[in-house]
């Protein structure tokens, strides 16, 4: 059964637990398909994990519809959200209404996920009355890492910790049907999870979310640049990726591959006939 926004409202209900992992291409969407996963996040992350740069600011729309597009190919029963990238949303209504239907209509996304509480609420309310679900996101949220001075834990502060709150409550009013929480402490979470009646999604977060999620490549161990704390690595895919790699350059080094049951045969008496 196709996963919607209606999973995850029914999810919370129940005190059912929501599953999202971020995932950039069409096989990695299809084995997260096969194995259940509840949504994927087309992240602007891809713009660290998959083009190598320091920051998501330089992301584009082009990017997020070429890898939305790609990932909702490879997936059937799984939700696909597609984050908007920096400065797609930010500067006006009518950009984030604009921006949010090219990533429905181009990138297939089944919804759209955007950074801040307060001051996008504007931004949340248009695209949600055009009919497009947003997914919001607070606390450490990286397009603001040059205003943050870089990747810091949040809300820490009673006031800092009241504004979560406060942005929480505002992106539940204005329409989003579920809201990340990034890097914050885990009983901030925990109360704010309880405050709202939309699922919150944690990352950093702690376990008293309605869901988690990661990003795929920390969680399986194929991304070294920076690890956060929070991360948990459930696979060494990176590890067994580099060995595979090795031995195929071992044995195409030492002429042990390709082999013969790897090679297409031609009549004899045809190769006789060349000159
Ligand atoms: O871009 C991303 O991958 C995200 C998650 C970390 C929530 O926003």
């Amino acid at each position: 059964m196709k996963n919607t926004v209606r999973t995850f409202q029914e999810a919370k209900e129940k005190g059912e637990k929501i599953t999202m992992l971020t995932a950039y291409d069409y096989s990695t969407a299809k084995l997260m398909d096969e194995a259940g996963i509840n949504a994927i996040l087309v992240g602007d992350s891809l713009g660290n994990t998959i083009l190598g740069y320091d920051d998501t600011i330089s992301v584009t729309m082009e990017d997020m519809i070429h890898h939305g597009a790609a990932v909702a190919r490879g997936t059937k029963d799984t939700m696909v959200v597609i984050d908007m990238p920096f400065m797609s949303y930010q500067t006006s209504t009518y950009d984030a209404l604009v921006n949010a239907g090219r990533l429905m209509k181009e990138g297939r996304a089944n919804a759209v996920k955007l950074e801040g509480g307060a001051s996008v609420c504007e931004q949340i309310k248009a695209i949600t009355e055009a009919g497009i679900p947003v997914m919001a996101h607070i606390g450490l949220t990286p397009q603001s890492i040059n205003a943050f001075g870089g990747n810091r834990v949040q809300g820490k502060s009673e006031e800092a910790a009241q504004k979560l709150i406060d942005d929480a409550l505002a992106v539940q009013k204005a329409g989003a049907f579920a809201v990340v929480l990034e890097c914050i402490p885990a009983k901030l979470a925990t109360l704010i999870t309880k405050k709202l009646d939309i699922p919150t999604i944690g990352i950093g977060a702690g376990a008293g979310c309605d869901g988690q999620i990661l990003v795929y490549q920390d969680m399986l161990g194929m991304f070294s640049d920076y690890i956060p704390k929070f991360v948990k690595r459930f696979a060494n895919v990176g590890d067994a990726m580099k060995a595979g790699f090795a031995d195929y350059i071992k044995e195409v080094s030492e002429g042990t591959y390709p082999a013969e049951e790897h090679t297409f045969k031609i009549n004899d008496e045809i190769l006789d006939k060349l000159y």
